[in-house]
């Protein structure tokens, strides 16, 4: 296990400009999701406090703790939903910290959020179209730069034959992220996303975010208010999802180690907004350290059971 490390390169307040250390030159220069120092404090309180860590493309990184660690506040940092107070994020070398979500989005990174953003009187099926957005705005207008609005809808109006394409491929994606889920959302599209059960809603929340075809994929408590196989059977997803696509980063914050235990290559462990550990599941969860933050008391054997985390 690896600790934090408080005493690396100074990293300058997230808007006051770019630093030129080697360590920065280094993250600039290098591929996927870099987070330096970050701190987000909402009047005294710490909710995220020098926080540091990377996503390589194909890595999957677990980011777990107590409640209140933090989790959600750095999803909200990195998707753009909130802003630092201090510490910078890097993707692909690009400063992202200031940017807006939907820049954010569409430079190729998707999110899911802890409660499900599903528009309830959206069908299942209209809901992942709505997903595939960030990812038509992408491939239409190249280099993550804005399309206009204006012309989207004149396209969607007049149905020109570019954008018939568009809405073709469109539908192509969303389908596949329906299917993804096997006979669990396909055979509902035509439903109301309030319909759903819970566990539905989470998947479907999923599928939404995959429609986008994202490059890294931030997922807040995906497994959330599933049962042990409905658990199992996301997991065993979400392990097909990286055989398919090597290249995709995934960020997953989850109380359920079990699923932590069997897609991570790494684990994050927060803390009161301070990385607590790092390293492999097993060197990272089963520290003593890392034991007695989640229970409040130290244990001999190993966290194996998901029941004390949700
Ligand atoms: N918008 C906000 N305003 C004030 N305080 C906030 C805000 N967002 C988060 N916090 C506080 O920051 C801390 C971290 O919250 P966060 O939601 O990131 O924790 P978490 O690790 O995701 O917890 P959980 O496992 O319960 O989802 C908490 O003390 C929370 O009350
Ligand atoms: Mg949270």
């Amino acid at each position: 296990m690896s600790r934090s490390d408080p005493g690396s390169a100074g990293i300058p307040p997230a808007h006051a400009g770019r630093a030129r250390g080697p360590r920065s030159q280094d993250c600039e220069a290098a591929a996927g999701l870099h987070v330096e120092r970050l701190s987000r404090h909402f009047s005294g309180v710490k909710a995220v406090d020098g926080v540091s860590f990377h996503l390589a493309p194909g890595e999957t990184v677990a980011l777990v703790g107590p409640n209140g660690a933090g989790k959600s506040t750095v999803i909200q940092l990195l998707s753009g939903v909130e802003r630092p107070t201090s510490g910078r994020i890097m993707l692909d070398g690009r400063r992202i910290d200031g940017l807006a979500p939907e820049r954010i989005a569409r430079l190729g990174l998707g999110r899911s959020f802890q409660t499900s953003r599903v528009f309830p009187a959206l069908t299942v099926w209209d809901s992942v179209l709505l997903g595939t957005q960030a990812g038509l705005l992408r491939d239409g207008h190249g280099g993550g730069r804005l399309a206009n609005p204006l012309a989207e809808l004149a396209g969607e109006l007049l149905g020109l034959p570019g954008w018939r394409g568009r809405r073709t491929r469109a539908a192509t994606r969303a389908a596949a992220a329906l299917q993804r889920f096997g006979e669990r959302l396909w055979p509902r599209r035509d439903q109301p996303a309030f319909s759903l059960s819970y566990a539905n809603r989470r998947r479907l929340e999923i599928a939404r975010v995959l429609a986008a075809q994202p490059r890294f994929v931030l997922l807040d408590e995906p497994a959330a208010g599933m049962n042990p196989s409905e658990t199992a059977e996301l997991t065993d997803l979400l392990l097909a999802l990286r055989a398919e696509q090597p290249a995709l980063g995934i960020l997953v914050v989850e109380h359920k180690l079990s699923l932590v235990r069997r897609i991570a290559d790494r684990v994050v462990v927060l803390n009161q907004g301070r990385v607590l550990a790092t390293g492999t599941p097993a060197q990272a969860l089963d520290h003593p350290e890392v034991v007695e933050a989640y229970l409040g008391r130290a244990r001999t054997r190993p966290v194996e059971s998901d029941a004390h985390l949700g």
